[in-house]
């Protein structure tokens, strides 16, 4: 980004109990066979809570929990596996042993909110990523040798260093850069100064050609035990830098029918879908988060999308969560023995923009996507509902997105983790209680260090009553949950 300004706060004016009332914001609304108190929405955040084997742990469900006492009309569950393969501690439903965790989560959402609130789980394949590799070990092991390095290294360097593989590997160890952008493929540099990272167009390896036989029974597989588990919908993750999204990039150029033209690129997340309705029925809620631009050189904008948004409506998607960027193609290099991130760059910072933004700021700075999407789609002669999130803050800014017909529900994610009460305290009549995000992003870098997530404005407040029994980081020094408000 050019040049970033810092940005105060928009002013907010809370409502009135009875403005609160009338209002579009808490009127409510109909998501395929459900109803939705209200038209809002807590969209999926990681929190690092999961057990290493993906299992519901005591503090996810206190996490979600604590969401549901704000009574959001929605509240998503972060993006959770669909495979069995081990993946750290994030949320898995790949097998039937993640069930039963799952229903306590459900169960206890339902108790915090009264029953108000509909809870979805974020459902998601990712291909293999691994940590960015010591240059030795790079060019001692992994780099696989080909008669294009030969010949490179012995125009460059002459015969001796050309000799055997020993030597050309050893050569290839001792250049700097500069000189290595020359003698290595882009693909093989980027392997060596950011980390292997597989692509949905690898169909030399059998695992990635075979994604389209395999991905629908996974998810539709995933959704099934989500309903069991007592969910009120599953919202499948077609965003940011996931297997799907990448089906949905207008860099997939894969030759099997699933990549190159708009069509082919759609194809995959449509046979997801009807495997996944024709496993859960029709009268569960079926939605989809997708990006209305990728925010990459290369990647796809809004025009393209729009085609995405109407033909999910016209398959019969039962709501259209519209994010943008997080992806992995404009990342900053990580470390030696990290991972590249994919909320680090310019595309990282449209998914979750901060204060320091260009002019036009972060708050309601993604709304135009949404907007144009829900467009197209009533301009196809459908009503499904379009989700919009990105520096919501405050009622009238909602209210205004519903009232313009931009969206027709408002997420809130890191207002909401700053606090969870805010729904209701809108709702209540006292929006001057809400604690305020301040959009600088501390949450995120958590998320980023795999550390549990909390949020700089509440987590080393242990004044209250419960400062002996709130749970803590695994460090002892942070809360894991907001302090509980006093209606
Ligand atoms: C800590 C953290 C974790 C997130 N995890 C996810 C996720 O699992 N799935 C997802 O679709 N978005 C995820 N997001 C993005 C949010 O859902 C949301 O789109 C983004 O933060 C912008 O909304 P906001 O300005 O209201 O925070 C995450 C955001 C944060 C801050
Ligand atoms: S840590 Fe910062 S950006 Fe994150 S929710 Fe709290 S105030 Fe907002």
């Amino acid at each position: 980004m050019a040049s970033r300004i810092k940005h105060e706060l928009p002013p907010a004016r809370w409502p009135s109990a009875e403005e609160a009332e009338r209002s579009q914001l808490f009127s409510p609304i109909r998501l395929g066979s459900l109803e939705a108190d209200s038209r809002t929405w807590v969209p999926a955040m990681v929190p690092w809570r999961a057990t290493d084997d993906g299992f519901v742990t005591q503090n996810v469900i206190d996490w979600y929990g604590r969401f549901a006492d704000g009574q959001p009309g929605v509240l998503v569950v972060e993006a959770t596996g669909i495979r069995d393969v081990p993946s750290g501690p994030l949320l898995r439903i790949g097998h039937d042993r993640f069930v039963e965790g799952l229903r306590e989560l459900t169960e206890a959402v339902r108790v915090h909110s009264g029953g108000k609130t509909k809870l979805f789980l974020q459902i998601l394949d990712f291909l293999s990523i691994r940590r960015r590799p010591e240059k030795e070990k790079f060019f001692a092991r992994f780099l696989q040798v080909t008669d294009r390095h030969r010949n490179a290294v012995h125009e460059r360097f002459g015969d001796a260093a050309a000799a055997d593989e020993a030597s050309v590997r050893a050569q290839l160890n001792q250049c700097d850069d500069d000189v290595l952008r020359q003698l290595l493929t882009a693909r093989e540099f980027r392997d060596y100064a950011w980390g292997y990272r597989e692509e949905v167009n690898d169909l030399h390896l059998p695992h990635v050609r075979d994604l389209p036989e395999v991905l629908p029974d996974l998810f539709a597989s995933a959704a099934a035990r989500a309903r069991e588990a007592g969910f009120d919908g599953v919202e499948l993750h077609f965003a940011h830098a996931y297997t799907m999204a990448s089906f949905l990039s207008r860099t997939n150029m894969r030759t099997d029918g699933y990549g190159g033209s708009s069509e082919a690129r759609m194809r995959l997340p449509l046979e997801v879908f009807a495997e996944v309705r024709k496993r859960v029925g029709d009268d569960w809620c079926v939605g989809t988060r997708f990006l209305g631009d990728e925010v990459i050189e290369a990647g796809s904008h809004v025009e393209d999308v729009i085609g995405y948004g109407v033909a999910f409506a016209n398959a019969g998607l039962d709501f259209l969560s519209i994010s943008k960027g997080g992806k992995f193609e404009d990342a900053k290099q990580p470390g030696v023995g990290a991972a590249a991130y994919p909320y680090t760059g310019p595309s990282g910072h449209e998914c979750m923009p901060t204060v320091r933004s260009d002019e036009r700021g972060p708050f309601g700075r993604n709304v135009h996507l949404a907007a144009s999407i829900r467009h197209a789609v009533r301009k196809a002669g459908h009503d499904t509902p379009i989700i919009t999130a990105g520096g919501i803050c405050h009622f009238e800014q909602a209210e205004a997105i519903l009232k313009n017909g931009e969206a027709d529900l408002v997420a809130a994610a890191r207002q909401s983790l700053a606090d969870p009460d805010w729904w209701l305290k809108m709702r209540m009549g006292r929006g001057s209680e809400v604690r305020r995000c301040i959009y600088t992003n501390y949450c995120e870098g958590l998320d980023q260090k795999h550390k549990e997530v909390t949020c700089q404005l509440w987590d080393r407040e242990f004044g209250g009553t419960d400062a002996d029994s709130v749970p803590r980081s695994s460090d002892g020094k942070r809360r894991l949950i907001p302090p509980s408000w006093n209606k």
